[in-house]
């Protein structure tokens, strides 16, 4: 397998299941989520006003930013609602022998690919 790009994060049973997780990689805070038995990631970083979405309520695929209220898609980083101003950028993730793996150089934001 090729793992150039993807950088291991942590331990799966570091992460509590329906919540997230700050981690600092490099210039770059992520959050990662554990939905049942899948991980996602997103930037940590609500484009509102910077509130940390680690800390916020999962429900669904959703996470809900804990300062103003905004919904994201922890799937596409999408707003829930249309009005919602912006998006957050997603992070292809995986896991292999029980840690948590992140490609930080493969970010996307909307329909696009971002520079991490
Ligand atoms: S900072 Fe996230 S909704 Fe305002």
């Amino acid at each position: 397998m090729n793992t150039r790009g993807w950088t291991p994060i942590t331990k799966i049973e570091n992460i509590a299941l329906r919540e997230g997780r700050a981690v600092k990689v490099g210039d770059t805070e992520i959050a990662i989520f554990r939905l049942d038995h899948r991980y996602l990631t997103i930037e940590n970083k609500c484009p509102h006003k910077g509130g940390p979405l680690c800390d916020g309520i999962v429900s669904g695929t959703t996470v809900v930013c804990p300062l103003h209220g905004q919904r994201f898609d922890l799937e596409t980083g999408m707003p829930v609602l249309a009005s919602q101003p912006g998006c957050v950028a997603i992070f292809p993730t995986r896991v292999e022998e029980g840690v948590i793996f992140v490609d930080l150089g493969s970010a996307s934001k909307g329909q696009e690919e971002v520079a991490a």
